[in-house]
């Protein structure tokens, strides 16, 4: 079920069996030559809602914007200051909790967001903690591609150049969820240099195309398929665990 298409007393029904919920975390950033600039955020969508739809639990609206600041020198990039993310996850937090809910899993699509993300669970759980009071709810973040099998499965597709930015990977599945999309551009390097950044002028200096280390002009709807039905599988798995966590003073409520 989708939060977006689903109605209130659907969203009520569904507090009464589960309190749980899962929010894709994404960001909206240049993706190299052939990539989609909501790739980020696109890739936890599409896992997440197929999950959703297949098992029967609730995925809330993806947050599309994350923090992405050393994106800005190409056009299309949209970011949060950390500060900014860790406010509005708070706001949406603040929100499901108020409703009831109690498991409150990220899928994330970035690597960037990683660092916010973990800064907004804590700047969540001070709240109680300096009121001496138990958190009644549980925060998880999971990167994608970290799922059960995903990894091996990227490495198997594209032995050589999935890269850390722009990968294969990434775009295969966003080539998969919107066949449309698909670009075919020649690269050159064919695979592109890897290393480190600071801020947006310096990204764009060390990576002039967008990409860091990788080819993805190897992605193919295809393979997309391939890394949505393992991640797939295995969210279904770790949400189903991951929201019986007790939500600690259900007691008290
Ligand atoms: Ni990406």
């Amino acid at each position: 079920m989708l939060l977006k298409t689903a109605s209130w007393p659907e969203v009520e029904t569904y507090l009464t069996r589960s309190t749980g919920i899962v929010i894709p975390i994404g960001s909206m950033e240049q993706h190299g030559p052939n990539g989609l600039v909501g790739t980020d955020a696109l890739c936890p969508e599409i896992i997440a809602h197929e999950a959703a739809n297949e098992a029967g639990f609730l995925a809330g609206p993806t947050f599309s914007v994350g923090m992405a600041q050393h994106h800005l020198a190409f056009p299309g990039s949209i970011t949060l200051r950390p500060s900014t993310m860790i406010a509005a996850l708070n706001d949406w937090i603040t929100s499901l909790a108020g409703h009831g809910f109690r498991q409150i899993y990220f899928l994330n699509g970035h690597g960037g967001n990683i660092n916010t993300l973990s800064a907004a669970f804590s700047e969540y759980y001070a709240n109680w903690s300096m009121r001496g009071e138990a958190c009644p709810v549980v925060l998880k973040q999971r990167n994608w591609w970290e799922l059960g099998g995903v990894m091996p499965a990227c490495k198997r597709l594209f032995p050589a150049g999935d890269g850390s930015h722009a990968t294969a990977s990434e775009v295969s599945l966003t080539y998969y969820g919107y066949p449309e999309a698909v670009k075919r551009v020649e690269m050159h390097p064919k695979t592109a240099p890897d290393g480190t950044f600071t801020d947006a002028a310096d990204f764009r200096r060390n990576f002039p195309d967008g990409r860091c280390g990788s080819d993805p002009s190897q992605a193919t709807p295809e393979k997309g398929a391939e890394l949505a039905k393992i991640a797939k599988a295995s969210l279904i798995q770790e949400v189903s665990s991951f929201f019986k966590s007790p939500a600690h003073n259900q007691a008290a409520e």
